[in-house]
């Protein structure tokens, strides 16, 4: 589906992106067939044989071994099992240190997290401990080290995302998760924004647990996963029928296994190529926008390695994100104002007032993000646009 056939301008590749063809065909042929992949007959070894080159398929995509893919309903589920997980399994009554209650993160994760970390918090005795991030958003090992430095043997596990689905800030994870192993501490990461345009390789990253979703890399919504490595055994969120080792009960849907693999395998291939055509794309939003309105500011890292190649987030001074984002709706034109997930709440980004900016600041902002289907035609229809779309939201603020 190409967004300039449908007429829509789709710039919000980061909340989800569409389907790959090949993603769409592999999940449609499957879902005409039966099988429960726990079945013992025919129909359900024929299920858990897809289900099993899909998981084989995904561990060469992502650097791993395929017992260490553990399939969930996605990035959300995922990332709850490796925060809420490991810190139960680091739980040790018999210790004589006690608890080991601290839980270290950065303010900009994903509230997949957050909001796992603050549960941990408010209903099972945690402590969080919010490392800080730069004006561009990343987070530093040596604030990781001090920070786990303090009290060790206190420390039950570390979670830092790979990229920041906001504005776009890669992360050094694999030096975090060095300094985290340094003291034994298991390191977790969500991955769901890098893995579609980023080389992300969970051998060589070195974390314990990685979080990926695969309606962001072009499969469809509902599934996911938590790479695992060995040793790293989380206390299971989901009790049941014993699937995935044991540590996520459930069904497996196939069809969306399948659908899955086949999108990240194609996502693979074309990454290289794809990271730095839609660099070049993006650095042409990012010179449109600032031709037109010259005290936008574009929040996060310079574009560049410690960016990721589709994000563009700016801020527009006198406006509100949400006004911007329904003059732009109204021009055919799809943007966010940060994480889906939160949209619809007039809050302001709970990241970029973590890299500093202030309450009016992180209100009037936009994320423009791209994707597999993104064209110049998409970059240009904004660039017409966005000029008096601003001048309009200025005028309605000041009113
Ligand atoms: C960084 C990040 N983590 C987690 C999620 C949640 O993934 P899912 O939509 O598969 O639950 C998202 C989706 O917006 C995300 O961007």
């Amino acid at each position: 589906m190409s967004s300039h056939r449908t007429g829509l301008v789709y710039l919000d590749h980061a909340a989800t992106t569409p389907m790959r063809p090949e993603a769409i065909a592999a999940m449609t042929e499957e879902l005409a067939r039966l099988g429960n992949p726990s079945s013992l007959h025919a129909a359900g070894r024929r299920a858990r044989r897809v289900v099993e080159e899909s998981r084989e398929q995904l561990a060469e995509v992502f650097g791993a071994r395929p017992s260490e893919v553990v399939f969930t309903s996605g990035g959300t589920e995922a990332d709850n099992l490796a925060v809420k997980g490991l810190y139960w399994a680091r739980q040790d009554g018999s210790r004589p240190q006690g608890k080991r209650q601290r839980v270290l993160t950065t303010s900009v994760e994903h509230h997949a997290v957050l909001d796992s970390v603050r549960w941990l918090e408010e209903a099972q005795g945690a402590e969080a401990v919010w490392l800080a991030v730069g004006g561009d958003g990343a987070a530093r090992p040596d604030a990781l080290r001090a920070a786990i430095a303090q009290a060790p043997e206190q420390v039950a596990v570390a979670s830092v995302m790979w990229a920041n689905n906001e504005v776009g800030t890669v992360q050094p994870v694999s030096e975090l998760a060095a300094v985290a192993h340094e003291y034994g501490v298991p390191f977790h990461t969500d991955a769901v924004q890098a893995a579609a345009q980023l080389p992300v390789d969970f051998a060589a990253s070195g974390v314990d647990a990685l979080t990926v979703s695969a309606h962001k890399l072009g499969g469809p919504v509902g599934v996911g996963a938590l790479i695992l490595a060995r040793g790293a055994g989380p206390v299971p969120v989901l009790h049941g029928g014993g699937q995935e080792r044991d540590i996520r009960s459930g069904t497996l849907d196939t069809p969306a296994i399948r659908a899955f693999a086949v999108a990240a395998a194609v996502c693979a291939e074309q990454r290289a190529e794809e990271a730095e055509r839609l660099a070049a794309l993006r650095d042409d939003l990012v010179r449109q926008v600032l031709a037109v309105v010259p005290d936008a500011v574009l929040n996060g890292p310079p574009p560049g390695p410690g960016r990721l190649p589709g994000n563009a987030h700016f801020s527009f001074p006198g406006c509100e994100g949400d006004a911007l984002l329904m003059l732009l709706d109204a021009n055919g034109i799809a943007c966010s104002t940060g994480s889906a997930c939160t949209a619809g709440v007039a809050e302001p980004s709970h990241v970029l007032l973590a890299m500093g900016a202030d309450d009016s600041r992180a209100r009037g902002s936009l994320r423009f993000s791209l994707g597999h289907t993104s064209t110049k035609h998409d970059v240009d229809a904004l660039g017409l646009v966005i000029g008096e779309v601003v001048d309009r939201a200025r005028r309605a603020a000041a009113r």
